[in-house]
């Protein structure tokens, strides 16, 4: 089994989501500077495992910061926090592990330097740990929402490559249930313009032998229609306090096309995607990708010079289109609102 980001021998080592499927190359990075240029051009991507990495960028940065006394070494700390959390704005799991590999770096200000930065590596290898514990919980409950012959719809890849490994958020639904032996197919979107879903989804469902079709993200509509789609489950970037869903371009789409076929929409996603400070789906903001991922495929120019050009990486599903919501402490129906306040309970 692949694994899409581990703590090794002092140095980051990434599964090169650039390069799949064509090629599996893994990456090293030894410095928080890499850390950090990995994550921005999407070698490693998907909310769960950007923020992973940067807990590990943010060990690697804290390792090299060369000095005993602590005001000096938290200054630089501090930087090098604020350098990683300046690489993708909308997945709230970045900031999320961030803030915590702080807070243990403030539990522990009065032992030595060289103490802190032993607890902080220990700490990013937990949060690795830790997600992939949650993603197996989060499949165990969603696959009850499956029923064997179903065939579900998802966007963009929410997979093992989207997190810690091994199971991944709405994948690890689909997985755990197929694992259960539940017959189930998937329709994966290509998902454009970064290709997730045709180029890391349909890798991973083909990798795991779960029935997997591709189609364009346009064919949605066409297939919801003729009655070939019982479920979509998608995963999410960030969630407001209201349940409102920042998930990849084009879930907000489906989750209307979804509503208006009468098919169950379901969003998966641990508790670190949930940003309980952001009351609702106006308020998280939105990252503005480079215009070349859609006037370019695979390197090669495909739309005229000069023409003018939007890339939003992410859109917001409101919560009324959303069916239910699945963390690792369990399903949450409408209204979400209430849902969320109990799970942080
Ligand atoms: O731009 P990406 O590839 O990082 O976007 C990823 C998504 O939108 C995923 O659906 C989301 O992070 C959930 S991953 C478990």
């Amino acid at each position: 089994m692949f694994k899409t980001v581990e703590y090794k021998d002092g140095k980051v080592r990434l599964i090169d989501q650039t390069r799949l499927p064509l090629e599996e190359v893994y990456v090293e990075c030894d410095n928080y500077q890499d850390v950090a240029r990995a994550i921005k051009i999407m070698q490693v991507r998907g909310a769960p495992a950007i923020g992973v990495t940067a807990a590990m960028g943010v060990a690697l940065g804290a390792k090299g910061i060369i000095t005993k006394d602590f005001a000096e070494f938290y200054k630089e700390f501090v930087k090098i926090c604020d350098y990683l959390a300046g690489t993708r704005p909308t997945a709230v799991n970045l900031f999320w592990a961030i803030e915590r590999m702080k807070s243990v770096t403030d539990r522990n200000r009065n032992k030595p330097v060289d103490y802190i930065k032993d607890v902080l590596e220990k700490e990013a290898v937990k949060i690795r740990e830790e997600d992939i514990s949650i993603n197996r919980t989060m499949g165990n409950y969603g696959q009850e929402l499956i029923e064997n012959g179903d065939t579900i719809l998802t966007h963009c890849n929410a997979g093992v490559l989207a997190t810690a490994g091994e199971y991944g958020t709405a994948l690890g639904v689909i997985k755990v249930a197929h694992e259960k032996g539940k017959k189930i197919k998937v329709y994966a979107d290509e998902t454009r313009p970064f290709l997730q879903g045709a180029r890391l989804t349909a890798w991973e469902l083909v990798k795991e032998g779960i029935p997997v079709r591709l189609i364009t993200d346009n064919m949605a509509g066409y297939f919801m229609g003729k009655g070939e789609i019982d479920k979509v489950i998608v995963g999410a970037d960030r969630i407001a306090a209201n349940g409102d869903t920042a998930n990849k371009i084009g879930t907000y789409s489906l989750s209307i096309l979804s509503k208006e076929h009468n098919i169950p929409f379901y969003v998966a996603a641990p508790l670190s995607t949930i940003d309980i400070k952001i009351l609702d789906g106006s308020k998280i903001p939105i990252e503005e990708r480079n215009p070349q991922e859609v006037t370019h495929l695979s390197g090669k120019r495909i739309a005229p010079e000069g023409v003018e050009v939007s890339n939003p990486a992410f859109d917001v599903t409101p919560n009324k289109n959303i069916t239910a919501i699945i963390t690792e402490k369990g399903i949450i129906k409408p209204p979400f609102k209430d849902g969320i306040k109990g799970l942080f309970k």
